[in-house]
């Protein structure tokens, strides 16, 4: 198991290009699973959750193949309609093959993601979509199990108790492509994924209206078609870098990035007295370093994202004075919390909120990732920090960011991923027991 040995950095400074979308990603290429051409995806990150939609994919009849940053998806003979425990459980996001295969096949056997480390994640809204549109659904030995002969469109309300949802906006919209007659989806979402697979869609062929708006419309078609597409850039792994450059001072140009999918976050580094530039080439981040404390709630899009609290909050626990972070989307993702507080953080829980007195400075210390985006923050927190951090649990941060200490070092910063001694190897489960 690798760790990452993180050193006090900054001011940083250059250029760095901004990825693909792993959110848009791995609803795209489960989109790959309704037509019987070749599908060509570009710009697809190399992370080990698109390693795993591959899997599933592979394994209901898809051949996968790289070609440089570009994924090609070719249907083999045989087509499946099972995607099993071991590759469910590794990723929620395995969750969006089950429209495409129900709407192709009439049916499917999609293995029910469990619990999660940021809290309870349902998939009542996937399940309410799809059996609006006609689909019998039943739970049968952890699996579920959906049968329709052919979907209907239907006026589906996609709300839920946190507002919209990204993958089950997705799911419903890729199975209404095949339906018969015409699907309205209210309260989708707009995230921008969500508008990304809706183009996919319609290079495929689909009939799609509304996306990136609360009401989708889709009017069924009989087939789609392979298509080529070009993700667009993750505005995650955009953010993380935008907070990096905010702690650490520096003048920072991220290619590619995409100011109008970040606008939540630009306005709060701004308030947080941090200088952005944003253009058609990406944005510049500029800052001296000490930020001053601001609030922050995550919200569905254009809200500020749930995936950029933890980064947030690394860099509320070095500002100038106290900050509020209210978590609207998953009321439980604070794991990050006790690893930074091991860090020297001054961080109090109250709910769905955490209460951040900003400190002169944090220590380095030996800390484990727990979720993807907790490791991201960690990655910041050790950056700023005096003496050096020690990151384990790094199977997280490489489910979702691409070569990220590559990008922080190409931008000045010092930290280096190195193989764990026995002792750091461990320590998770000395802690355990
Ligand atoms: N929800 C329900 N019922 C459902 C589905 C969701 O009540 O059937 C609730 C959830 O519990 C949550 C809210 O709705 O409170 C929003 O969840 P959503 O369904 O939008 O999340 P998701 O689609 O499963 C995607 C991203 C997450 C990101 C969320 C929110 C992918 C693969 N995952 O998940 O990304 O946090 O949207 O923006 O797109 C990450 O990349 O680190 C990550 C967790």
């Amino acid at each position: 198991m690798d760790v990452l040995i993180i050193e006090r950095s900054g001011p940083l400074g250059g250029s760095v290009r901004v990825g693909g979308a792993k959110n848009a990603a791995l609803p795209i290429m489960a989109a790959c699973l309704l037509t019987d051409e070749q599908s060509i995806i570009e710009r697809v990150p190399r992370v080990t959750d698109v390693g795993t939609m591959a899997n599933i994919l592979h394994g209901l009849g898809l051949e996968i193949a790289w070609e440089h940053d570009a994924l090609v998806a070719t249907p083999g003979p045989v087509q499946g309609w099972t995607a099993p425990y071991e590759l469910v459980s590794m990723m929620r996001a395995s969750i969006c093959v089950l429209g495409p295969l129900l709407a192709r096949h009439g049916r499917a056997r999609v293995s029910m993601p469990g619990g999660c480390i940021i809290g309870p994640r349902p998939i009542d809204l996937h399940l309410k979509g799809l059996e609006a549109m006609g689909a019998s659904i039943e739970i049968d030995h952890g699996d579920i199990v959906a049968r329709a002969d052919r979907l209907k469109g239907a006026t589906i309300h996609l709300g839920g108790p946190s507002g919209s949802s990204v993958l089950a906006t997705a799911n419903v919209m890729m199975a209404a492509t095949l339906a018969d007659g015409t699907t309205i989806i209210e309260h989708a979402a707009c995230e921008p994924e969500v508008v990304d697979l809706a183009n996919c869609l319609i290079r495929m062929g689909a009939k799609i209206s509304g996306h990136g708006t609360p009401v989708i419309h889709i009017e069924g078609v009989s087939k789609l078609g392979g298509a080529r597409h070009r993700i667009i850039t993750d505005r995650i792994e955009a953010g993380t870098l935008m907070i990096a450059t905010a702690m650490l001072a520096g003048d920072v140009m991220l290619e590619g990035a995409m100011p109008e999918y970040l606008g939540a976050v630009i306005d709060k580094l701004i308030e947080a007295r941090v200088t952005i530039e944003g253009s058609a080439q990406g944005i510049r981040v500029h800052s001296t370093g000490r930020v001053k404390a601001v609030d922050i709630t995550t919200l569905p899009f254009p809200g500020f994202p749930t995936d950029l609290q933890a980064q947030m909050m690394a860099m509320m626990a070095v500002s100038d004075g106290v900050s509020i972070v209210t978590e609207k989307i998953y009321p439980e993702r604070f794991m990050h919390v006790a690893e930074l507080r091991r860090m020297g953080a001054s961080i109090t829980r109250e709910g769905p909120s955490a209460i951040i007195k900003g400190v002169d400075q944090l220590g380095g210390a030996p800390v484990m990732a727990t979720d993807l985006r907790a490791s991201a923050a960690l990655v910041l927190a050790g950056l700023v920090a005096d003496k050096q951090t020690q990151l384990g649990g790094l199977e997280h941060l490489d489910r979702g960011y691409e070569r990220i200490e590559e990008k922080l070092s190409q931008l000045g910063a010092k930290l280096r991923r190195e193989r764990a001694s026995l002792e750091d190897e461990c320590r998770p489960m000395l802690q355990c027991n």
